[in-house]
């Protein structure tokens, strides 16, 4: 049967859509290669959120004038559409808008965990989760006397899921990145779901670096939460999403309480609202919902099989080009390039330090992230303290690379 393949994405026209790129640094053009930490906003975002603003901002859920009523069907539009993005099948009662990723994952660990486990429960983690799907698990775990375990990574980047089934035996709650913003590794989450459900455990993925990059069903992962950022695919800071089973978020207790999460206040008990707005207690972000909105229409009309093409072909030039050009000078860690592996690029470079290497980078406009990427724990086992990482997105293209290389080819001379 012939494979279908997407046609190519226009780079040339899709880089005018970002007007930041279009600026300069140090008298060179800017090279944006830190899209893990946070992506550029096209300008359909940037407008949409003009637009709301000018033409209907007001409170949500509360007022009965008109433009209240807009906003409100703005923002409850928005969940609809990122519910859609991500193949949620009710997305009115299963996305609840938070702050980002890490909030998502808090109030995972935080209203889900701290109901259902108990002390001596177990959650299995990996090596390589962001300190954001780490740091909620030991806080509870400091509270509550939970066991956390670790799928250990490889001397490939890859988990080793050689003794999975020993690992999950007795243990309730999975949760694991869907993409290392470390290494670019995807698990095999549809394998380790399945495991899991039949050990008797829910999945929880952190979805920070994967969903701005691959087409995503939940529905087909079989996963039982998912958290996301909107600023890590084209969409403004101070928003992201948790996405989780409509009778999860059901049985689940309120994260924060104020406004907007009750159905009925006394001086002695509080009735909470039913989900998802029982998580989104106070004024949630109006603007920034209608923005991420924006991003997702953006992402689809690019359509997602078409960007992961693009950045896998862009990942694997990169891992080819760094290897030819810099040899054995220049390490990228993590797997080789495939279908298990999204385009971020960790850089060790010979033993010049990464914050060296991401000041000389900047000299050619080339922005990279030098450190430990909120991710310590795997930079022990990689045996580095930091790394400089270059992450791409749906704008690089092979001159990136190539600017990158030359820089990096400069550093080595400025250290050598
Ligand atoms: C894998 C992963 N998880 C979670 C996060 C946290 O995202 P945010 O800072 O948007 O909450 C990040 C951010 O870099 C990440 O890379």
């Amino acid at each position: 049967m012939a494979t279908l393949i997407p046609a190519p994405l226009d780079i040339e026209s899709l880089r005018k859509d970002f007007p930041l790129l279009a600026r300069t640094v140090h008298g060179r053009p800017l090279v944006y290669l830190d899209s893990a930490s946070s992506s550029l906003q096209p300008r359909p975002v940037l407008a949409a959120m003009e637009q709301y603003y000018e033409t209907c901002h007001a409170n949500v859920h509360r007022g009965v004038y008109t433009t209240a009523e807009e906003a409100t069907a703005r923002y409850e539009g928005a969940r609809v559409s990122v519910g859609r993005f991500i193949g949620a099948p009710d997305p009115e009662r299963e996305i609840v808008f938070v702050k980002n990723a890490t909030e998502a994952l808090n109030l995972v660990a935080r209203s889900f965990g701290a109901a259902t486990l108990r002390r001596g429960d177990k959650v299995l983690l990996t090596e390589m989760e962001h300190h954001a799907n780490l740091v909620p698990w030991l806080m509870l775990s400091d509270q509550i006397g939970i066991e956390l375990r670790y799928l250990a990574v490889d001397a490939d980047g890859r988990l080793d899921l050689s003794n999975l089934d020993r690992k999950l035996d007795g243990v309730k709650v999975v949760a694991i990145s869907a993409m290392s913003n470390v290494l670019g590794t995807i698990p095999p989450l549809q394998e380790i779901t399945d495991a899991a459900h039949a050990a008797g455990a829910l999945v929880v993925a952190d979805g920070a670096q994967l969903v701005p990059h691959m087409p995503i069903d939940v529905q087909a992962l079989g996963v039982d939460f998912l958290a996301f950022s909107a600023h890590k695919m084209h969409g403004p800071t101070g928003i992201g999403a948790l996405w989780a089973r409509a009778e999860l978020l059901e049985s689940m207790p309120p994260f924060l309480g104020g406004g907007g999460m009750i159905l009925d206040v006394r001086l002695d008990r509080f009735v909470p609202a039913d989900p998802p707005h029982r998580f989104e207690a106070g004024t949630p972000p109006i603007a920034e919902a209608v923005g991420f909105a924006a991003a997702v229409d953006y992402l689809e009309g690019l359509g997602m099989a078409r960007v992961r093409a693009h950045e896998e072909q862009l990942t694997e030039y990169a891992i080819r080009a760094i290897a030819e050009r810099l040899g054995g000078a220049c390490r990228v860690f993590g797997p080789p390039a495939g279908p298990d592996r999204g385009g971020v690029l960790s850089l060790g470079f010979r033993d010049v330090h990464p914050h060296d290497l991401a000041q000389v980078l900047d000299q050619y406009g080339v922005c990279v992230r030098p450190g430990h990427h909120c991710a310590k724990p795997l930079m022990r086992v990689l045996g580095v303290t930091a790394t400089a990482r270059a992450s791409i997105g749906t704008y690089n293209d092979e001159r990136d690379i190539d600017t990158l290389i030359e820089g990096l080819t400069e550093a080595g001379r400025l250290f050598s």
